[in-house]
């Protein structure tokens, strides 16, 4: 077990191959993408946790970057980390799990362990891909077939993949045992499912439960504020409390590759196979994929009391990532807040020091030269706080803001 594929070099495929490669495997990362291959190669990293110095260490362990997938007939162990996104009627798309994943089955040798790390509905490991091996012999004997779910979370340094307990679950218990035999090796703690389909149902589980908890929070924000209550303060004073509650905190919508998707493959799951819909999940995804509407709404009303109509205004989006000291923009919210400031006939500028060029329409947004002097816009919303971002430079020039994050506060600043 040690000539090991990862398929798939994006926010879960490379961190993998980092550690398993530092952990003495011989690894090699098959992409379909000519910019990744190269950049890779090239000693360049295009993800937030590693660096070009992580991506040169791993070249120098052997690491090779790929787009030949006959580096497949040689593997002893392949791990499949392609995206999995949604299409446009909002169903799962697996397209990308299927190409990799018969890709991984035409050149299978025998006694290789293949684990599916892209977050999907339950059923997939056993459904979807088992009958791909269909001529590979028999599984959890010529070969193994495994789902672990990954807990990859951006930007987040206390936890990374070696000290983030992983789950595993086989189709048998020789692939669980194989597939534990694997992780063992570069992962502190290594937990057993019953099976591929517990796996796959525990990510989906720890998603729908932040989504759910993001949503509940927001509509309490909605609420808070209709009634004059500081939903900030009330959430202070409920997490004192050291048992039975987790706090969560509202903003201004839910972005990145898994809270706004995730939940959506297991609604499907249930409304496919059960005939009725996950309500819970149909009820959070309302409330936050509407946030940014609300937003918008808040921005009107703070420009209406200037006597400001929307047209014609300047407004600073301070923030634009989906989650703070991270340039990963994908899913933003600030993306949809974007889309009704302009579609009303506001004029958009932001701020990011992540983010040196923001194209949310494919047109690039001028970009805010500094924070220290806002006189120039009419207001200001903070969707993103990254760390170091003094926002109280924001303070002096007096202009009217409207902090999504709880982050700030003063006489010109008004919160979700
Ligand atoms: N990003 C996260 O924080 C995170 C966290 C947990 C789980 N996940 C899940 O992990 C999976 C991968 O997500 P990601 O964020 O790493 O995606 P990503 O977009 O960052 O990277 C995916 C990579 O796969 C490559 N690819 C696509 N199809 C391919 C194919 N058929 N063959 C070879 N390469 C292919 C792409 O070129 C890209 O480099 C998804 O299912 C996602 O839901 C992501």
């Amino acid at each position: 077990m040690n000539n090991v594929v990862i398929i798939g070099l994006g926010y879960v495929g490379l961190p993998l191959a980092a550690a398993a490669s530092a952990a003495g495997f011989s690894v090699t990362g098959l992409d379909r993408s000519a910019r990744v291959v190269e950049g890779l190669s090239a000693g360049r990293s295009h993800i937030d946790d590693l660096g070009d110095e992580d991506v040169k260490h791993m070249l120098e362990n052997g690491f090779v970057a790929t787009n030949d997938e006959t580096v497949l007939e040689t593997a002893d162990t392949v791990v499949i980390c392609v995206p999995t996104p949604l299409t446009l009627d909002g169903s799962p798309d697996l397209g990308a799990v299927r190409s990799a994943s018969e890709a991984a089955a035409s050149r299978l040798q025998r006694g290789a362990l293949v684990v599916l790390e892209s977050t999907t509905f339950p059923g997939t490991t056993e459904d979807v891909l088992l009958p791909m091996f269909a001529g590979r012999g028999d599984v959890g004997v010529d070969f193994y077939l495994a789902f672990s779910p990954e807990r990859v979370d951006p930007g987040n340094e206390q936890f990374t993949i070696t000290n983030t307990p992983k789950v595993v679950g086989g189709l048998t218990p020789a692939c669980s045992g194989k597939a534990e035999e694997f992780y063992s090796r570069f992962i502190d703690t290594v937990v057993v499912a019953k099976g591929a389909r517990e796996a796959e149902t525990a990510k989906l589980l720890e998603n729908t439960y932040r989504h759910i908890n993001i949503a509940l929070v927001n509509e309490m924000a909605r609420v808070c504020h209709e009634m004059d209550i500081d939903v900030w303060d009330v959430i202070r004073c409920a997490s004192t409390k050291p048992f039975g509650f987790q706090a969560f905190y509202p903003g201004p919508g839910v972005g990145g590759h898994c809270i706004p998707i995730d939940p959506n493959y297991l609604s499907y799951a249930v409304k496919s196979r059960l005939g009725y819909p996950l309500r819970f999940v149909e009820l959070a995804q309302e409330i936050n994929s509407t946030m940014p509407s609300y937003v918008f709404r808040r921005v009107q009303d703070l420009l209406n009391d200037q006597g400001k109509a929307v047209r014609g205004s300047r407004v600073l989006l301070v923030g634009v990532t989906y989650k703070p000291n991270i340039a990963d923009q994908r899913e933003s919210p600030a993306v949809d807040v974007y889309a009704h400031m302009t579609a009303a006939g506001a004029e958009v500028v932001y701020f990011d020091p992540m983010v040196d060029d923001w194209a949310p329409a494919r047109v690039s947004v001028p970009k805010h030269r500094d924070i220290g002097d806002v006189t120039d816009v009419d207001a200001v919303v903070v969707l993103q706080h990254h760390e170091g971002v003094d926002l109280s430079a924001m303070l002096a020039s007096g202009a009217t803001i409207l902090d999504t994050r709880g982050k700030i506060d003063g006489p010109s600043v008004v919160r979700l």
